[in-house]
This record gives C-alpha cells, sequence and structure tokens, in this order.
C-alpha cells in the first residue's frame, strides 16, 4: 500500500507514473476498484449524488461517511483509502474538525480529503499536527455548488487562476500530501503541477496532472445523469444490469427458474 509519503514523491516530472483513484462506497466496489491495481480508492462525498441520489454532495454527514468508510475497509484491499470531509465537518471548530478527521481515520482511511485552500490553512495546519495525512481539492469544488452558482468550470481568469495557485502552495506549505485539482481550464492544470512539488490529482483538469481520478459510476456507465465533458466512460453496466434483471424476471415468469438443478433434492420418504 502507498502511503502518504510515498504519494507525495510521486512528481510526474521526476519520472514518477501517473496516479490513479476511482472512488468507492462499499466492499465489493473496493474490492473491484482494488483488484484493477488502482493507488487510491477515494470514498468520496459523491456518496450523496451517485449512491444516495441527491442533487449535491451538500446531503452527506460525518456519520454517513463513517458507515462507508467502514465499508470500504472491510475489503481489506492494501491500497490507500482517502476519505472525504463532508460539507460542515471541518468549518465550525478547529477541534470539531480534528475529531471527524479521526472519526474518519478510525473507520478505516488512510488519509483525509477536504475542500478549500487558504480558507482551510488553520483546520488542515491542525490535522497535519494531529498525525492525520490531508489531501487537498481546488477549482470546482462541489461543496461549494451554491456559492458558485452551480457546477462551473472554475480559474478561467487570470486573477482566479493565480488564487487558486496561492491555494495550492498554502496547501503544500501546511502539510498536505496531494491535491485533487477539478473543473478547471488544461492550462491551469498544467500551471499548478509545474509550479507545486506535491502531486496534483486531476479531475476535468487536463491531461497534464500528476494523476487522474474518475468517480466509480460514472466510469463504469452507472448513473442516468448527462455525463460531464471530463468522463471517459469504460463500460456500461447500468444497461448489463438492466438487461440480466429483465432475464432473471422472464425466467421466473415462464417457469423456468429455477430448473430442478437449482433446487434442494428432497429427501427419501419426506411426506410418505
Ligand atoms: O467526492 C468525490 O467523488 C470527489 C472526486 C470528484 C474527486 O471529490
Amino acid at each position: 500500500m502507498l502511503g502518504a509519503p510515498a504519494i507525495r514523491a510521486r512528481k510526474r516530472r521526476h519520472g514518477a507514473a501517473p496516479l490513479v483513484m476511482v472512488t468507492a462506497y462499499d466492499e465489493p466496489g473496493a474490492r473491484y476498484v482494488a483488484a484493477a491495481g488502482v493507488d487510491l480508492i477515494l470514498v468520496g462525498d459523491s456518496l450523496a449524488n451517485v449512491v444516495l441520489g441527491h442533487e449535491n454532495t451538500l446531503h452527506v454527514t460525518i456519520d454517513d461517511m463513517c458507515h462507508h468508510v467502514r465499508a470500504v475497509a472491510a475489503a481489506r484491499c492494501d491500497v490507500h483509502v482517502v476519505a472525504d470531509m463532508p460539507w460542515l465537518s471541518y468549518h465550525l471548530s478547529i477541534d470539531e474538525s480534528v475529531r471527524n478527521a479521526a472519526a474518519l481515520i478510525r473507520s478505516g482511511a488512510h488519509s483525509v480529503k477536504l475542500e478549500g485552500g487558504q480558507a482551510r490553512r488553520d483546520v488542515v495546519r491542525a490535522l497535519f499536527a494531529a498525525e492525520i495525512p490531508v489531501m487537498g481539492h481546488l477549482g470546482l469544488t462541489p461543496q461549494s455548488v451554491m456559492k458558485f452558482g452551480g457546477f462551473k468550470v472554475q480559474a478561467r481568469t487570470h486573477e482566479a487562476a493565480k488564487l487558486l495557485l496561492e491555494d495550492a502552495a498554502v496547501l503544500q506549505d501546511e502539510g498536505a500530501f496531494a491535491i485533487v485539482i477539478e473543473g478547471v481550464p488544461s492550462v491551469v492544470g498544467q500551471h499548478v503541477t509545474d509550479v507545486i512539488d506535491i502531486p496534483t490529482i486531476g479531475i476535468g483538469a487536463g491531461p497534464d496532472t500528476d494523476g487522474q481520478v474518475l468517480v466509480f459510476h460514472d466510469l463504469l456507465g452507472l448513473t442516468d445523469r448527462t455525463p460531464a465533458k471530463f468522463v471517459r466512460q469504460y463500460a456500461d453496466l447500468g444497461a448489463q444490469i438492466t438487461e440480466a434483471v429483465g432475464h432473471f424476471a422472464t425466467d421466473v415468469r415462464s417457469g423456468d427458474f429455477p430448473s430442478r438443478d437449482e433446487a434442494y433434492a428432497s429427501p427419501d420418504g419426506l411426506f410418505d
């Protein structure tokens, strides 16, 4: 398993292979993703959208996240597990932020991820001081959807791109071991990656970041949402599930399921 220091060292400009991160929310998901050889599993607060059916990520709590981190950890799959700190779990006080991050670690995560840069400086510092590895998340940070007025590409002006760079530098200075960069022009993803010394993991941030992350359900075709421009769908499992369950229903209704071979034999003389 890659620990935070090993991940921190994974800069492509030093010859490292790109980091691969995929989300998972339960034991089977973690097992399948780990078997594919990913570097990191993210128990994302996208849990809210893709598993629990909410409009945005503001609807999951620290208890929800811990519940799903425990399910992922139950896969015991020797892959670094990052857990998202949900909205309001690190906004109210430093003490509460550390306690919430610790709850995620005790549920089985190896590090936590939180959104924001300079505004989170004190929290990142306190988590680092409490020995909890922190991954940052900048750009189109989904917990800011209401402030942004929707899911909109960020850092599209010189000033905004400069602020994002400053945020990345703060996260690095306070001890973050990597940063997710989401929903920004490719040139911004490239520039942040060039300027900072910890790895960037992109999602809709172009091809030049130090790694890439996708959401399990997007990658596998398990969602009915219109995919974002940056999603590449590698399978259509949703359609396969519907087809398979449809076959089951047909077989039950026609009497074809179960067959004798799929039933337990009757002991001799049971109803004599
Ligand atoms: O919650 C999530 O899935 C994420 C990824 C989009 C990076 O934060």
